[in-house]
Parts: C-alpha cells; sequence; structure tokens
C-alpha cells in the first residue's frame, strides 16, 4: 500500500520550509497502514509531502512487516533496490534518507544496520513519534540511529492529530499489542505488551475523522476485542461500550473492528452484534486450527467446540453475519488427523473469506524450537487443499448475494468513467454506474452480476 500522493501543506503546516518528497512504502496489516498514514502526519511539520515513488523522494520509509520469513525476505530485496539508488542519487549530489520501521525494524534493529549500513534510522512500531528527533540527530551527525523501546503511552501522547486525507473508510488504532503468546507468533515480541488507548482520545479522533469525510471507522488492534480503554474517572470500557459511543457520532454509518481472538468476544461484544445497527455484520475471527492438539500447541487457550460454539452464539445475536478468518496449515506435529478437523471446522462453519499460510518458524518463538517440523512439501499440499476448499466458499458467499438489494457505501471513483465502487455490508467490492457525488453516501444497490474480482450492481 502507498501513501505516495497525499498532500500535507495544508492549513496549521509550517509552508515557510522547502517541500522535501516523503515515499512510505507499507507491508503486512491494517495497523500498519494507519502507522503509515500517522508517520506522514508527524513528518509533514517538517516539510515533507508524500511521493508516489522513492526515486524522486528525499526520504523513504518502508514500514515493515515481520509475521512470516516472506515478510522479512521482501523487506531485504527491496532494501537491495534501495541501496543502489540511494548509491545513483548521492553520485548527482542527493541524500536520501532511509529509514526502516515496523516489526521487521523491532526484531532486527542491529541486523539491519549491520546487513545494510546504509539505512540510516531503524524505528520500531512504539517508537515513532520519535523520528522528527532521529531525523535531527542525523542532521548533526551524532547519536542512536536504533529507536526500539515500547513507551506506548508516550508514542500516543507525542502523535499529532491526524491530518492526512482519511478516505470514507478510516483506521483508526484502539489496542495495540498482544500478551496471548500464540507460540508461533512474533507479535507479542514485536509490538510489546497489550495497551488500550483511553476511549476519550478515541472518540475525539473518530469525530475528527468524520469531519473529514470518513464514513466507516475501522476499529484496530492486535487484539482489538481485548479493548480495556480507561476514562478519566477511572473506569474501564469494554469494546462493546466503544463501539456504541462511536455508533452515536451522526455522521458515522458504519463500524467494523479487527482482529479479534475467540477468547475475548465477551457477552456484551456479541450482543452489539445483535443491536448496533451501525456495527456491520462481518467479524474476522481467526482460529488457526480446528484440532484441539494443534490448538493447544499454539497456545489459543480455546478448543474447535470453543469456537463452534461461539459462531453459534454470535449468528443467534446476528443471523445474516459473515465470517472470516486466518488458518496455519503445517504446525509443528500436524497429523492428517489435525488437518482434517481443521478442513471439518471450515466445512461446519463456512467462511465468507479466509487468509490461510503454511507455518513459518519465526526465530525466538517456541514453536520455531519445536522438533516434529513438517515438511515443506506436506505443508504445500495441506494449503492446496485448504485453499480449495476456502475458495468454493468464498465463491458460493459471493453467489448468494446475487440479484439481491444490499447496502452499498460508495468509497471512491471506479477504473472505468461514471463507475463508482464501494462496498456491501459483508465487504464485498461492488462497481456501479453512479455519479461521484455518491461517494460518501450509503444506497441500495441490487447486485447484477459477478466477476473474477469484484461485483457488479446497479442502483436500486
Ligand atoms: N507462520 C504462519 N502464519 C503465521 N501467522 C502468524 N504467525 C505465523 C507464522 N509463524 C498468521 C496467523 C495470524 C496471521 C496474521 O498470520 O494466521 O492470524
Ligand atoms: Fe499473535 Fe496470537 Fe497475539 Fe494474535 S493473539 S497477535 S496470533 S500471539
Amino acid at each position: 500500500m502507498f501513501f505516495g500522493s497525499i498532500e500535507y501543506s495544508g492549513p496549521g503546516r509550517d509552508n515557510l520550509r522547502p517541500m522535501k518528497k516523503l515515499f512510505i512504502k507499507t507491508y503486512g496489516c491494517q495497523m500498519n497502514a494507519y502507522d503509515s498514514a500517522r508517520m506522514a502526519d508527524l513528518l509533514a511539520p517538517l516539510g515533507y509531502a508524500g511521493t508516489e515513488t522513492a526515486a524522486d523522494a528525499d526520504m523513504v520509509i518502508l514500514n515493515t512487516c515481520h509475521i512470516r520469513e516472506r515478510a522479512v525476505e521482501k523487506v531485504y530485496s527491496e532494501l537491495g533496490r534501495l541501496r543502489k539508488l540511494k548509491d545513483r542519487k548521492a553520485k548527482s549530489g542527493h541524500r536520501m534518507l532511509v529509514a526502516v520501521a515496523g516489526c521487521t525494524a523491532q526484531a532486527e534493529g542491529e541486523e539491519i544496520l549491520a546487513r545494510v549500513p546504509m539505512v540510516d534510522m531503524v524505528v520500531g512500531p512504539q517508537s515513532y513519534h520519535r523520528l522528527p528527533e532521529m531525523i535531527a540527530r542525523l542532521a548533526r551527525g551524532s547519536g542512536e540511529r536504533i529507536e526500539a523501546d515500547f513507551p506506548a503511552l508516550e508514542k500516543f501522547d507525542a502523535l499529532p492529530d491526524a491530518v492526512s486525507d482519511t478516505g470514507v473508510s478510516a483506521f483508526l488504532t484502539v489496542q495495540e499489542g498482544c500478551d496471548k503468546f500464540c507460540t508461533f507468533c512474533v507479535v507479542p515480541y514485536t509490538r510489546g505488551p497489550e495497551h488500550s488507548r483511553p476511549p476519550e482520545k478515541i472518540l475525539a479522533e473518530a469525530r475528527m475523522l468524520a469531519a473529514r469525510g470518513a464514513r466507516e471507522i475501522i476499529l484496530l488492534g492486535q487484539n482489538v476485542n481485548a479493548y480495556r480503554g480507561m476514562d478519566a474517572s477511572g473506569r474501564s470500557w469494554p469494546l462493546a461500550r466503544l463501539i456504541e459511543a462511536i455508533a452515536g457520532i451522526e455522521d458515522v454509518l458504519r463500524i467494523r473492528y479487527t482482529t479479534s481472538h475467540p477468547r475475548d468476544m465477551d457477552d456484551d461484544l456479541i450482543e452489539a452484534h445483535g443491536g448496533i445497527g451501525k456495527l456491520m455484520p462481518f467479524l474476522h475471527l481467526p482460529v488457526q486450527s480446528g484440532s484441539d492438539s494443534v490448538l493447544e500447541a499454539m497456545n489459543r487457550q480455546h478448543t474447535a467446540a470453543d469456537y463452534r460454539r461461539l459462531i453459534g452464539r454470535i449468528r443467534e445475536r446476528r443471523p445474516d453475519i459473515a465470517f472470516s478468518s486466518d488458518f496455519i496449515v503445517g504446525f509443528p506435529g500436524e497429523s492428517d488427523a489435525d488437518f482434517e478437523a481443521t478442513l471439518q471446522l471450515v466445512r461446519d462453519v463456512g467462511y465468507a473469506q479466509c487468509f490461510s499460510f503454511k507455518y513459518s518458524p519465526r526465530p525466538g518463538t517456541p514453536a520455531a524450537a519445536a522438533r516434529k517440523q513438517i515438511s515443506e512439501s506436506v505443508k504445500t499440499a495441506r494449503l492446496d487443499t485448504l485453499q480449495k476448499l476456502l475458495l468454493a466458499q468464498q465463491d458460493a458467499a459471493n453467489l448468494a448475494i446475487m440479484d439481491k438489494t444490499l447496502d452499498v457505501l460508495f468509497e471512491k471513483p471506479g477504473r472505468n468513467a461514471d463507475q463508482i465502487v464501494g462496498r456491501t455490508p459483508y465487504l464485498n467490492p461492488v462497481h456501479v454506474q453512479a455519479p461521484m457525488s455518491l461517494i460518501g453516501k450509503v444506497r441500495p444497490v441490487r447486485i447484477e452480476a459477478l466477476t473474477a474480482n469484484s461485483v457488479k450492481g446497479s442502483l436500486a
């Protein structure tokens, strides 16, 4: 995802400084997308405006992911390309700063500087508010080039209000970090311990986003439903209460939240799916595996039966809800029977859309040291089988909305003239011939045709 073409020289900004160009390349999850926008906001007062390519940037930030080995490989190969670009620019007298941010920065700070010495700065996900300070230190030619603490409280207090264009659908981070320690996962190490932002701050940000044109707010957290924000009077708010308060903002038409852990789906939140109309009927609820022994080895802290019961309870409150999930195949010790249990769980639940991955051993996590690692060929075969089943379910979910009339929130112009694109409550992208003036509005749309990647409809 690129945040190249955002104009940051609006009112209240320091327009006296010469404009410098900033290119941010974002890898990984939605929280990284949110963080990239905040980094752009943070650097705007220093005179940095967004650009679309690294080639004409004065500063490049790679906002990285560390979740699987491939994510890390991508970062190093991009750094290889940037090194050449930086050399070429230096020869023509231009200095280009390169910063590595995000989870790979957190996990491999020193190693990045050792492997790619041209990198100027390394900044972890909880320390990026210190970027301006780091740039100043670099200009002086002195001081630390790595910031990788976990001062989560400090970060949000230090960040300026979001100024970047939010779009119709906007991310809002409410919670960060994870205390669950699933045995395969790096997140508790890269993002640090769970921390919830105070509800007042979140509500203020939501109002500000709505005032800037956001009509859908997607609440983000690594463990978003573990949200427990403390208000000024010392009361702790669960996520359901926060959603209810945001639903009270008139211009916010839709609310979503991601990513949830099955263990944290409390009664109030389940109830919210039945009672709060603005809360969309689509829930990403990762289960990872359908086998109890694998779930236990993963330290997921629930059984497959617990998960099935949970899905049943949510469906009771909101019968039309669509589910998505993440799955890992080839976790150490996963037998054919374990894998079959995963397939059975998928058949039983019926998902609208899922992400599935081969297990990738991550340095420092308990599962990476397990003896019974699964061979690459078995992982490949299992992933293939699972993905065929998931794809069939996705096709069925898409077919199920054919000829129906659904509310669509229009988000942006489509590729063809006169076409705009929006999403159904179930997240299907829909292309409709309609005027641009409908962007930011919800209209009933009759779903008429399915193409490979999208759905076509017409205003009802
Ligand atoms: N290997 C493969 N997939 C992983 N995920 C997290 N860690 C790993 C790993 N080591 C997947 C999980 C998680 C999603 C974001 O990434 O399914 O829910
Ligand atoms: Fe990783 Fe598990 Fe935490 Fe999710 S709940 S971020 S998978 S440790």
